[in-house]
């Protein structure tokens, strides 16, 4: 995937005249606090390089993630319009400009972000752009009361693994709070993201909510430890991504978890392939979560016919 043109550029123009060797030094800083989800009090984007280094080389594949995920309730909801969007830890604003690129009447964003230096930059990235009307706001959002009247959509990307996990069932309830029809919480692929995500995913399900993507179903997640449900989205690294992570490769891929439910009744009858399928000549193999509350293998040969045909041009991810 790769950021829309307007992303693209301000996120270029943000890192001009940067040095590559800065960034990567403050990128590999951060790639630690993240992979070892340290929670010391401070936040991991507290300065300007921090946020730069940030843009660099975790905005593309947090822009991934939100994009897969949003396109996902867009398919399993294609009434759902959202004209107003609440973002938590919104960070630069890349959630914003994933649901911008999904869905166009947006028109009003409220970004919720401990970090001034995200606030600024995001700010600079959103300026001379066509982005809906943003209001930025700082604010802890594991202390701090959000008042504000129910949007639309509500986001929580990458954000959760951030927050004491005494924190984290507040905060779902005053999100649910703040939605009025779809909230979708995405974190990193791991099996303690993947976890996050089952419990918030169960809370949420106990509190009303209707689940619309992944998941074809509301009964417990059927995939047992060590497996874990995740998707992954292949991101395209710019010169100065690759600069900045030392990286040989043009592109990488990036794994998150996430889940989005509504208040709307939500009629799922269709499986969603939840790893890469597995091709042959004439045959196809799809992993599956299936709305019974199963999951499992299928393999479809082309005696299959259409139905062989469809899982042929699927991919990780789609909805059958
Ligand atoms: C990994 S970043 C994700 C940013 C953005 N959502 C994205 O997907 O690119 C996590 C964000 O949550 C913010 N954050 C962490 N703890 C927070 C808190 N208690 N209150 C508000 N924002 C917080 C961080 O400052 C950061 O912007």
């Amino acid at each position: 995937m790769e950021l829309p043109p307007p992303l693209r550029q301000a996120v270029d123009r943000a890192l001009s005249g940067r040095k590559p060797a800065d960034l990567a030094a403050a990128a590999a800083a951060l790639s630690r606090r993240y992979r070892e989800e340290r929670r010391d009090g401070r936040l991991h984007v507290e300065s300007a390089e921090d946020a730069l280094a940030y843009l660099a080389v975790r905005l593309p594949a947090t822009y991934a993630a939100a994009r897969a995920s949003f396109a996902a309730i867009k398919q399993a909801r294609a009434d759902f319009a959202p004209r107003t969007v609440l973002d938590f830890g919104g960070g630069p604003g890349t959630a914003l400009w994933a649901a911008a690129d999904c869905w166009p009447d947006l028109a009003d964003a409220l970004l919720i972000e401990a970090s001034p230096a995200f606030r600024k930059c995001g700010a600079e990235l959103a300026r001379e752009t066509s982005l809906p009307r943003v209001t930025w706001r700082i604010a802890d959002v594991a202390a701090d009361a959000i008042a504000c009247a129910p949007r639309d959509l509500v986001t929580l990307a990458y954000t959760l693994n951030e927050l004491a996990a005494e924190a984290r069932q507040p905060l779902l309830q005053r999100l649910w709070q703040a939605t009025a029809d779809t909230l979708v919480i995405i974190e990193p692929g791991t099996p303690a993201g993947r976890q996050r995500i089952v419990a918030a995913r169960g809370w949420l399900i106990d509190a009303g909510a209707h689940v619309v993507a992944p998941c074809p179903h509301a009964q417990a997640c059927p995939l047992q430890a060590p497996d874990w449900c995740h998707f992954a989205e292949r991101v395209a690294r710019s010169r100065m991504h690759r600069l900045a992570k030392e990286a040989d490769l043009a592109w990488e891929d990036e794994k998150f978890s996430y889940v989005a439910v509504s208040r709307q009744p939500v009629s799922i009858a269709t499986a969603r392939v939840i790893a890469r399928p597995r091709k042959g000549s004439g045959r196809v193999t799809l992993k599956l979560c299936r709305p019974d509350g199963s999951a499992g293998d299928q393999l479809l040969s082309r005696r299959d016919g259409a139905a062989f045909k469809r899982a042929w041009r699927s991919d990780w991810g789609s909805a059958l």
